[in-house]
């Protein structure tokens, strides 16, 4: 399967919105992807599911809901109705994860657990084969255009290793600081999904930014 590009909205203009969501609508991106923060769970607030409904009225693309806040669990209704087409919930703020997985996908949504850079893959073992993707934070959630954390390639290569020896087809995606170098380094470790926020946004020319991740 080629590798999907999920520009992260965050690092877009706020004031422009539309006419970012537009610019996602006509370039090669695959997914956009939402950070929605709570000030609790990550000490930074972005914005919450007024802003993605509105998003996902001018959106082609399917959404993909990053939900860093405490009790995810609470939100899974929200997260459907505003459109999301798979939600992502992290490892570290459910205590019933495999509960919430079940709900996220009897709401319509594909499931996504999202690991912490300090969390490890093991946590997954008995839950991935639930999952239809895995999220690996490549930065410490809360903030755009922070430094990739190397040893995340290392983890990409691992969680690869855990799926395909227990046959299953679960995608990877990382967030967090990739850019053509570290995207390509992900890519060949194993990861499926690469966000970019800063990379594409704030690049001189995000059209053409998205088409070098894709030809990757
Ligand atoms: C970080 C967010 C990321 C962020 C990535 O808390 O989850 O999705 O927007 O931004 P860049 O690509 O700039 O590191
Ligand atoms: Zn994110």
């Amino acid at each position: 399967m080629k590798h999907l590009i999920a520009p992260s909205l965050l690092a877009a203009d706020f004031l422009h919105l539309q006419k970012e969501v537009e610019m996602i609508n006509q370039s090669d991106a695959d997914w956009l992807h939402i950070d929605v923060m709570d000030g609790v769970f990550v000490p930074n607030i972005s914005f919450g599911f007024p802003v993605l409904q509105a998003v996902n009225t001018v959106c082609r693309k399917p959404l993909d809901v990053h939900l860093m806040i405490a009790e995810p669990q609470k939100f899974v209704r929200e997260t459907a109705d505003a459109g999301a087409y798979i939600m992502n919930v992290h490892y570290e703020a459910c205590t019933h994860l495999h509960r919430t997985v079940e709900a996220i996908k009897e709401a319509g949504m594909k499931a996504a657990v999202t690991l912490n850079p300090h969390s490890p893959i093991s946590l997954l073992e008995d839950i991935v084969q639930e999952l239809d993707m895995v999220l690996l934070m490549s930065v410490n959630p809360g903030f755009g255009g922070q430094a990739f954390i190397e040893h995340s390639v290392t983890k990409t290569a691992r969680l690869k290793e855990m799926i395909l020896a227990k046959g299953l087809n679960t995608l990877i995606e990382v967030d967090g600081g990739v850019n053509l170098d570290t995207g390509k380094r992900l890519l060949d470790a194993g990861a499926n999904v690469l966000v970019t926020g800063n990379f594409v946004f704030k690049s001189p020319a995000p059209l053409q930014t998205i088409k070098a991740l894709k030809a990757m």
